[in-house]
């Protein structure tokens, strides 16, 4: 299901600040060269994070599903100067493509990249967070919502992309569809989280965005 025309995602990007030689660079490439180039947040909800990040004078920051690094750069360009970004990813052979990215934005020193399974990597993860991204696979979201709660600041941003799934959300999918099971489950939690105040978001494939309240 295309929740956006052709004409209204083109009328969007020419409305939205425009993305830059680094993150144009990054797009090419992992358009050319990397599987599922579709993955990769793009220049309207990058810029979008960026603003978020910004706007919450974000200190630290959690980015589960790094792929080859596009949102994690507009999440640290929002960030304090002094923040720190960790991002996590189990495919080791993407880290390279990232951090090579990482370098080009200037941001080496501001981006911590974990490899291996986020489930395994976030209870190690002692510090807590301003903003946690959640964009790995669907069928854990409702898992990293749980280990990723107590670990939001009070004020903290929880955000997760994907929540609409293309559509699959309104389409009584089989309970044998993890994926879309995953993202079901999780926007009821978030929906029914008392701690949480949160908002839907239409953007490119449905942004979750919720505020911790206490
Ligand atoms: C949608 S992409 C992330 C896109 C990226 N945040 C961006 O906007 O450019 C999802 C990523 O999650 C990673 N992933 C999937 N399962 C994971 C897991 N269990 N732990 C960590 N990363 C995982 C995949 O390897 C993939 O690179």
């Amino acid at each position: 299901m295309n929740i956006l025309s052709p004409e209204i995602k083109k009328y969007i990007s020419e409305h939205s600040y425009p993305e830059d030689g680094v993150l144009y660079e990054l797009y090419r490439e992992t358009n050319l060269k990397i599987m599922h180039p579709r993955m990769l947040s793009g220049a309207a909800q990058g810029q979008f994070l960026q603003l978020l990040a910004s706007l919450s004078s974000a200190h630290s920051i959690l980015e589960i599903g790094t792929y080859t690094g596009y949102s994690a750069i507009c999440l640290a360009r929002g960030m304090k100067k002094d923040g720190l970004l960790h991002t996590i990813d189990i495919k080791e052979e993407l880290f390279d493509i990232a951090a090579k990215y990482f370098k080009k934005a200037g941001l080496q020193n501001k981006i911590t990249q974990h490899t291996g399974d986020a489930l395994k990597i976030i209870p190690t993860l002692t510090q807590h967070f301003d903003i946690i991204f959640i964009d790995a696979d669907k069928k854990n979201y409702p898992r990293y919502f749980d280990l990723c709660i107590g670990k939001l600041k009070p004020g903290g941003l929880l955000i997760a992309d994907n929540v609409l799934w293309n559509g699959k959300v309104i389409e009584n999918p089989l309970p044998t569809d993890a994926d879309t099971q995953g993202v079901l489950n999780y926007n009821k939690k978030v929906q029914d989280c008392e701690k949480l105040e949160n908002v839907l978001l239409p953007l490119r494939d449905g942004l979750m965005l919720a505020r911790k309240i206490s």
